[in-house]
């Protein structure tokens, strides 16, 4: 059941596209005030009920314990403390009892604290009293979940290419650095379906334009590469460029599209390209405009792209750099030892800070309404752009499309990537706890940059995250200008990654069948074990290893010299390994503590008994596999089936009933 309330005059998100009545009355769940002071949600918890959601945030699948701000952030550290990532995710799951969800449907800073200050106590609050909340009680922490993404809408569902393994790297400028990546994964026989394309694409960082000197006929290289198999996935930025005669800034200036400042002239921001405006997304017709704009790269081949740069990431403003010149001309005119050094680096560190959001705004139905009350909206406003344009452009096909910023809702136009993480050991068991919680958000086409964005990756965090990301919808490795060169091919023995890697395709199957399964009936791809195993105490606690669709549990390897793990087993399963000769290592184990060993070279998983897992061969290209003739295993002591999802990957004929296939096996005879 869910119940929605509503406070104050909530700004319309459109989250939750469900028409459901406001109750009346006081919730059902925890304590509400909400006055001129602003909103406070309070609600106890008893001692062991574990707190799950929260969407693309840090820390680990159970909340408890911790502080959060929903406050989209271009944030480079992904440390401990920090309080925001890109995105708002603002529900929360509460494990007690009766397992409840909590729906917090407000578009401005929204603080979390779940037993930090007192650890019984969760309390939710924001500034202005203007808000829904939505209560959802249900059987189980699985049937909140689905009732709460049936009342969100469906999830996007991406091409099937775009579950094929995708290398990226932030500088691929020219035609041959594209051709070199592609050279070098072919020749080692590495599978790869897609190469993305970054900010040196382009013209002078302007958006929906291609730098003509590198690419002087980019449909021929867009073909080039589509007849080697590959994808090519260009970025797009939020901010446009402010240059006269640019026809993107040209068009938004003469028709008020963009954001304005105090005065309400467009407002002007510092991002790659230098100054730039930012279109007003949540205006229809700005993002009608926008979105049609990404047709120039569809004309020239393009199926895919990745929206960034929109919590929107700001440098600094025109403001912000004329305080801080006037300080550093009074820090220059004084003597060095009375200048004040720490005030200067201060204010040069928050010209990029989160007080530039108040000094713009957006002008809806008339009405100019400061942005830092809409912040969280400003990226998913983009995706819904390109998502809406999408609709219109390619109404059969489906398009690749995922973003950096988000907030429920945005989930239903595009997937999302968790933005700049680190080549850190810590990250990659980051990337696994964050997985299952942006499913309960609805986000299920999503991934974190394999290997780590930022600093330099080693080979054996490369591989173990590899062995983690061929589990993950978007399985991308992505990496930072400056830092070590990430594609597989430059490490050595490449075909130990060509192996790890060949295992997703292998897999694929049973991912691609899984992942469109979760989006149409509105599941959880990727789930913690409590949901499965509610009455298991031990399985309740388990931060380190998901199941994973209808029967397959996994326990990845995230600790750096590890030669394996323990894992726990919540019933009897068979233990596989993917070995590196091709075969496989299968040995049946009982429920409970078991200690497994899996090289860097070698991909460890688990299927539940009376569970099936059918394997497709070896391929290089998702186009390449053949589906045809699958592999069924599985640990089998009676006949047992799995309904195996499969289309063609591109259009949307999700609902034909031809798409479900029965794949039976029967237990060996003795
Ligand atoms: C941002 C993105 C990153 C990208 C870079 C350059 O930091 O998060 O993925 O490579 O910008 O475009």
């Amino acid at each position: 059941m869910i119940q929605k309330y509503k406070y104050g005059i909530p700004f319309e998100t459109d989250a939750v596209p469900q028409s459901i009545p406001c109750a009346q009355g006081t919730p059902s769940c925890g304590t509400v005030t909400a006055d001129e002071s602003g909103f406070r949600f309070t609600c106890r918890m008893s001692d062991n009920e574990a707190v799950y959601g929260l969407g693309e945030a840090l820390r680990g699948i159970n909340k408890r314990g911790g502080r959060y701000v929903s406050f989209n952030t271009d944030q480079l550290f992904h440390m401990e403390d920090v309080l925001s990532l890109y995105a708002s995710h603002n529900f929360l799951l509460l494990a007690g009892e009766c397992p409840t969800g909590l729906f917090f449907d407000y578009p401005g800073g929204l603080e979390f604290d779940i037993g930090f200050t007192q650890q019984d106590m969760l309390t939710v609050s924001c500034k202005h009293a203007d808000l829904y909340l939505y209560i959802i009680t249900g059987s189980s922490l699985t049937d909140v979940v689905k009732q709460f993404r049936h009342a969100i809408g469906r999830s996007y569902i991406a091409p099937k290419w775009a579950m094929g393994y995708a290398q990226s790297r932030w500088g691929y400028a020219v035609p041959q650095d594209f051709r070199e990546v592609v050279d070098h994964y072919r020749k080692h026989h590495i599978p790869l379906d897609a190469v993305y394309m970054d900010i040196d694409y382009m013209e002078r960082f302007k958006d929906f334009t291609v730098n003509q000197e590198t690419f002087p006929d980019f449909p021929a290289f867009v073909s080039e590469m589509q007849e080697r198999g590959i994808h090519l996935v260009p970025i797009i930025d939020a901010a446009v460029k402010a240059e006269a005669g640019y026809p993107v800034c040209d068009e938004g200036l003469e028709n008020d599209f963009f954001c304005t400042d105090e005065q309400g002239k467009p407002f002007e921001a510092a991002v790659w390209p230098g100054l730039t405006y930012l279109p007003d997304f949540l205006k229809p017709e700005v993002r009608q405009w926008f979105g049609e704009k990404y047709h120039i790269l569809i004309d020239q081949g393009i199926e895919g792209f990745w929206n960034d740069m929109n919590e929107p990431a700001i440098f600094y403003t025109m403001q912000g750099m004329e305080e801080f010149r006037k300080e550093m001309q009074d820090f220059l005119s004084r003597p060095a030892e009375e200048a004040d050094w720490f005030r200067v680096r201060s204010l040069s560190s928050g010209l990029c800070g989160n007080s530039n959001y108040q000094q713009f705004y957006h002008n809806l139905n008339g009405e100019r309404i400061c942005h830092e009350q809409l912040h969280n909206l400003y990226g998913y406003n983009m995706t819904r752009a390109a998502g809406e344009a999408f609709e219109q452009l390619c109404p059969d096909k489906r398009l690749l499309l995922f973003s950096r910023s988000s907030y429920i809702g945005s989930h239903r136009f595009g997937g999302i990537w968790t933005g700049d993480n680190a080549s850190w050991w810590p990250h990659l068991l980051l990337n696994i706890q964050m997985m299952p919680s942006l499913n309960m958000c609805g986000y299920l086409f999503s991934g974190a940059d394999i290997g780590g964005f930022g600093a330099d990756v080693s080979r054996d965090l490369l591989l173990r995250w590899l062995a983690f990301g061929i589990f993950t919808p978007l399985m991308r490795n992505h990496s930072a200008k400056d830092t070590r060169r990430q594609e597989c091919f430059r490490f050595e023995h490449p075909e130990d990654f060509a192996h790890v890697i060949g295992v997703r395709y292998r897999l694929l199957p049973y991912l691609y069948s899984e992942y469109i399964k979760a989006a149409l009936n509105d599941e959880m791809y990727f789930r913690p074990l409590a949901f499965d195993y509610p009455e298991d105490a031990a399985a309740r606690e388990v931060e380190d290893q998901l199941m994973l669709g209808d029967g397959l549990m996994i326990a990845p390897v995230y600790l750096q010299n590890a030669s394996g793990r323990c894992v726990y087993l919540p019933e009897d399963m068979l233990f596989v390994k993917f070995l590196p000769d091709g075969t496989l290592h299968q040995e049946p184990l009982s429920k409970g503590l078991h200690r497994i060993s899996a090289a860097l070279n070698e991909v460890p998983l688990f299927i539940k008994k009376n569970h099936i897992l059918p394997l497709a061969a070896f391929a290089e290209t998702v186009a390449a596999l053949d589906e045809t003739h699958l592999e069924l295993i599985g640990w089998i002591t009676e006949p047992t089936s799995y309904t195996l999802y499969q289309d063609d990957g591109l259009t949307k004929d999700y609902s034909n009933p031809q798409h479900y296939l029965t794949l039976t096996k029967e237990p060996a005879k003795p």
